[in-house]
């Protein structure tokens, strides 16, 4: 139940020839790294206006997991990036159920009609150091009076469902979980924020699938061009992103010629 336009399966590899073969860069190319530029300029541009506390950031949700003996913490340069998958037959599938209120019912995969499961049983193993395993109550007691923020399209919205399930797996009283303005959670557009009330935490989601403003066609343009991208100014929704605690976004597949130079 993507809202989304379908993909095509082969548009990737357009767009990895050009990063190794610069001289024949294509314009939407051009685009996504300035896209990126941008992204990168506007983090250090954040940390220089908003100092951050890093106790408090890295107090929040898993970051700040002490691990047993002499294992290191991210704070001392784990790179949970760097790793593989390992098959882990001690995952119990028991942890993942399509029961929670809060999934979306195009993104049941079982329901669906999904009919493996092993998938669950991959376990990210990073380089040096072991990632603690989901603990809802503990993260929950950690996150206290936090936002964490997703944005993005839909493949964040998976990530943002995912972990509202994941979390009320430790809420004994699901009522004490609710949208703040009261939104209904299916096929909404726009923005939603989850307040886990005992907790005072907000997890939230700001749909803006290319993170950036999209607007009106520029003057005088023609007729087949139906929006514009402006890649120098943040989406609108960026104002309620300032204060978040974790942040989450993603515009990956977006950025490609059918999303873009087609649309
Ligand atoms: C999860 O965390 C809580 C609070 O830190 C702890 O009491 C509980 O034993 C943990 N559960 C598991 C399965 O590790
Ligand atoms: C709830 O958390 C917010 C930060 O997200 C904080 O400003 C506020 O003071 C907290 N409220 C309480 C009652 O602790
Ligand atoms: C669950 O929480 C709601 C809202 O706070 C409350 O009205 C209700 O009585 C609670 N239910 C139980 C069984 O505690
Ligand atoms: C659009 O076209 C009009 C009429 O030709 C012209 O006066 C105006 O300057 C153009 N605007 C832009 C932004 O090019």
């Amino acid at each position: 139940m993507d809202h989304e336009p379908s993909q095509q399966p082969n548009t990737h590899k357009l767009h990895l020839l050009p990063f190794l073969f610069p001289i024949t860069i294509q314009k939407e190319v051009k685009y996504a790294l300035c896209f990126l530029l941008l992204l990168l300029s506007s983090f250090v541009i954040f940390n220089l206006v908003t100092p951050i506390d890093s106790q408090f950031i890295f107090g929040i949700g898993f970051f700040s997991q002490i691990l047993p003996n002499n294992q290191k913490t991210s704070l001392e340069g784990c790179d949970y990036s760097n790793g593989r998958w390992v098959w882990d037959e001690s995952y119990s599938l028991e942890s993942y159920t399509e029961n929670c209120q809060f999934l979306d019912p195009g993104f049941r995969c079982s329901r669906n009609g999904r009919k493996d499961g092993d998938y669950r049983k991959w376990r990210w193993q990073p380089e040096g150091c072991d990632l603690p395993r989901f603990n809802a109550s503990d993260l929950l007691e950690r996150s206290r009076n936090g936002r964490i923020v997703f944005a993005g399209d839909s493949i964040g919205r998976n990530q943002w469902e995912s972990l509202l399930c994941m979390l009320a797996q430790a809420v004994s009283n699901q009522s004490r979980i609710y949208e703040v303005y009261g939104s209904p959670i299916t096929k909404h557009k726009g923005f939603l924020s989850m307040r886990f009330h005992d907790y005072n935490l907000t997890v939230e989601y700001y749909r803006a699938p290319f993170l950036v403003f999209l607007g009106r066609p520029s003057e005088n343009s023609s007729d087949q061009i139906q929006k514009t991208i402006r890649v120098d100014e943040l989406h609108g929704y960026s104002k309620k992103w300032i204060g978040a605690n974790v942040f989450v976004f993603n515009a990956g597949h977006w950025w490609n010629e059918d999303k873009t130079v087609k649309m």
